[in-house]
């Protein structure tokens, strides 16, 4: 039966039929996995890949969940590529809620599998969950739920067990363009920029869509926007007019996360979003580099000085409270691995509030022997006993370090 399912996926993927089959993609249960990655590879779409991050190999600290909590389907809606809606990052929840092209942000929030996805929270089994992906259920901070139950904004669902939410979320993600100035091997296997035409129209129409339904009326609802986990937020024409335009004093409880490779996000860049300034509340500056060379590998064709110096500048604006945290990203690959303690040092050095590891899984952007070969963190990789050393540096007991999917192999290191 998977098979013959499969098979007429892939028909359907060939087919015109191909932007609504990848909408399906998301609403397949993750028990359908094998099914799901044969069908994101006749898709050959990447962003459909990441509904699929292969991860088998990975070690997964597998701890039960019941009595934990996970508030992201409480807060938390993703928009990506075709209008799908998520209710986590679509990589370590891979099942979908609704389609923007059909219903309303609204709708979706209280949908069928919005609810299911929120049961199965609380009954402790996180089944729509990739466990070993997911860096909130690898670093084993979930909350309790007693914990949870003294939440103010969400304790009196969690007391209810309530399933189906009174208010919108109050966390939403935009990842509907993959545009960006970079093509770092991991993430893609070249240059993606939609500027104009039909591609541009289709993601544009999605952004207004969305744009009309939350920011049309000026509002003191408390909410926080992410700007992107699938592209750059000023490598993107939609993202950075969007960005540029927005009048935050329109939104005085609006929250803003810039998600960026800091390139581009130069001084001059800084004043363009000067209307935003007082709703900036985060900044994650990806870098998995600590030198020069090596990010010439992990990140083409970003430049290194460039980077440093706008990281350094951001870190002014920061220390002049500007905004909350300045956090630096490093995606642990068999190519940068060994750099991973410069890399606290020069976060250090640099004045930022965190560096944030999680290890690198499959979004297809590699032929499979490639991608084995980059995974560092495979049992069987030949240079799996040198991850462990490096990871033995005490520098990595430091808060300031937050090491997410990664923990588990820590642990493991310092054990032996
Ligand atoms: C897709 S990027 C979008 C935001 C921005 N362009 C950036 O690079 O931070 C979001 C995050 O995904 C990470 N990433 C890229 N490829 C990955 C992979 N194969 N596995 C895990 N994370 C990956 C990036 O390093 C970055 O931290
Ligand atoms: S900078 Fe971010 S979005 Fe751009 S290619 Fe690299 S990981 Fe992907």
């Amino acid at each position: 039966m998977p098979a013959r399912f499969a098979r007429a996926m892939m028909r359907l993927a060939g087919s015109r039929a191909a932007a609504p089959a990848k909408y399906l993609l998301g609403r397949l249960p993750v028990l359908d996995r094998r099914v799901r990655r044969l069908y994101a590879r006749a898709l050959d779409d990447p962003p459909s890949r990441r509904f699929l991050a292969r991860t088998d190999g990975l070690a997964v600290s597998s701890s039960s969940l019941t009595g934990r909590f996970c508030g992201a389907p409480f807060r938390q809606m993703d928009l990506y590529e075709y209008g799908q809606l998520g209710v986590c990052c679509i990589t370590w929840l891979p099942t979908t809620v609704g389609d923007l092209n059909r219903e309303s942000v609204a709708e979706a929030w209280n949908s069928e599998t919005a609810r299911a996805i929120r049961e199965s929270i609380f009954d402790g089994s996180f089944r729509y969950c990739d466990h070993a992906v997911c860096p909130r259920i690898q670093s084993g901070e979930l909350p309790t739920l007693e914990e949870a139950a003294k939440d103010p904004e969400l304790g009196p669902y969690v007391r209810g067990r309530r399933v189906e939410l009174d208010a919108g979320p109050t966390f939403i993600n935009l990842c509907n363009d993959p545009s960006c100035n970079l093509r770092c091997p991991s993430c893609r296997a070249g240059t993606i920029q939609y500027t104009a035409g039909p591609d541009y129209e289709r993601r544009k129409r999605l952004l207004d869509t969305l744009v009309d339904e939350v920011f049309a009326t000026p509002t003191a609802r408390a909410f926080t926007l992410n700007v992107t986990g699938s592209g750059d937020p000023f490598g993107s024409r939609m993202f950075r007019e969007f960005l540029f335009a927005l009048d935050g004093s329109r939104f005085p409880n609006l929250k803003i996360n810039l998600q960026s490779n800091g390139v581009l996000f130069t001084p001059e860049t800084w004043r363009r979003i000067a209307k935003i300034h007082t709703n900036l509340q985060g900044v994650l500056v990806s870098f998995d580099a600590a030198s020069e060379t090596t990010y010439a590998v992990t990140r083409p064709p970003g430049r290194w000085d460039v980077l440093l110096e706008n990281t350094a500048h951001l870190a002014e604006r920061r220390r002049a409270g500007d905004f909350d945290r300045l956090r630096l990203d490093f995606v642990v690959q068999l190519d940068n691995y060994t750099e991973m303690p410069d890399f606290v040092r020069l976060g250090r050095r640099l004045g930022v509030d965190q560096v944030s590891f999680s290890l690198l899984v499959d979004w297809e952007t590699w032929p499979e022997a490639t991608f084995r070969d980059k995974c560092i963190w495979r049992g069987d990789h030949p240079r799996f006993a040198d991850f462990l050393d490096v990871l033995r540096d005490p520098l990595f007991d430091d808060p300031f370090v937050d090491l997410g999917n990664v923990t588990a192999y820590r642990e493991r290191a310092v054990e032996v």
